[in-house]
């Protein structure tokens, strides 16, 4: 008998990810307490407004060691006061567990903060690749006026530690200073 050449059975076309088994989960402003600085800004805001969404590929149960998680995020463009519409963030719950993310389409801002709190960032645009070390703590913003569109691979028993970051948030924030993103 012959090997079989299949076709794939995952797809990832300009940015939709398509497959069986792929989950698909939206965030809207409603979703984001405690995310953005400017709570009086918020609050007027559409509690319906679509501010990221999240398209993800699991192939075995979660929680299996040595499994891996495939994702898309798409980011909307918009801001909230002089902060831009971002990703809640977090910490892995096994907190040693590392992360890919990379820049599909758009412009946009990895932010990370370690357990210590120091925070660093790193700017995020087609092609760019970025490594996510464990205990590090990921947020994304996007910066542009486009859609912003990154992939993302995690271990599969990697989980998500929302709790401490929605209570103490990161130690900075990412904000439109005169039309420039910027670090305070
Ligand atoms: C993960 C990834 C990534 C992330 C989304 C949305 O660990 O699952 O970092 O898929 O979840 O970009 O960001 P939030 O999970 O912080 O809302
Ligand atoms: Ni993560």
């Amino acid at each position: 008998t012959s090997a079989a050449v299949s076709n794939p059975t995952l797809f990832f076309n300009g940015g939709i990810l398509q497959g069986e088994g792929v989950e698909h989960a939206t965030r809207r402003i409603k979703d984001l307490d405690n995310v953005f600085q400017d709570t009086k800004v918020f609050g007027k805001t559409d509690p319906e407004t679509l501010v990221y969404e999240v398209s993800s590929f699991l192939p075995v149960a979660e929680g299996t060691p040595g499994g891996l998680y495939f994702g898309l995020t798409h980011i909307h463009p918009g801001k909230v006061g002089n902060e831009y519409f971002m990703t809640k963030g977090h910490f892995h719950a096994l907190i040693d567990r590392a992360e890919y993310y990379w820049g599909i389409k758009g412009e946009g801002v990895l932010i990370l903060m370690n357990e210590n709190r120091e925070v660093w960032a790193e700017r995020m645009f087609p092609g760019s690749l970025h490594f996510i070390p464990g205990r590090v703590a990921h947020r994304v913003a996007n910066t542009g006026s486009q859609l912003l569109s990154f992939g993302a691979s995690w271990p599969a028993d990697a989980g998500h530690n929302y709790e401490e970051i929605r209570k103490n948030g990161f130690a900075r924030r990412l904000i439109d200073k005169n039309g420039i993103p910027t670090l305070i």
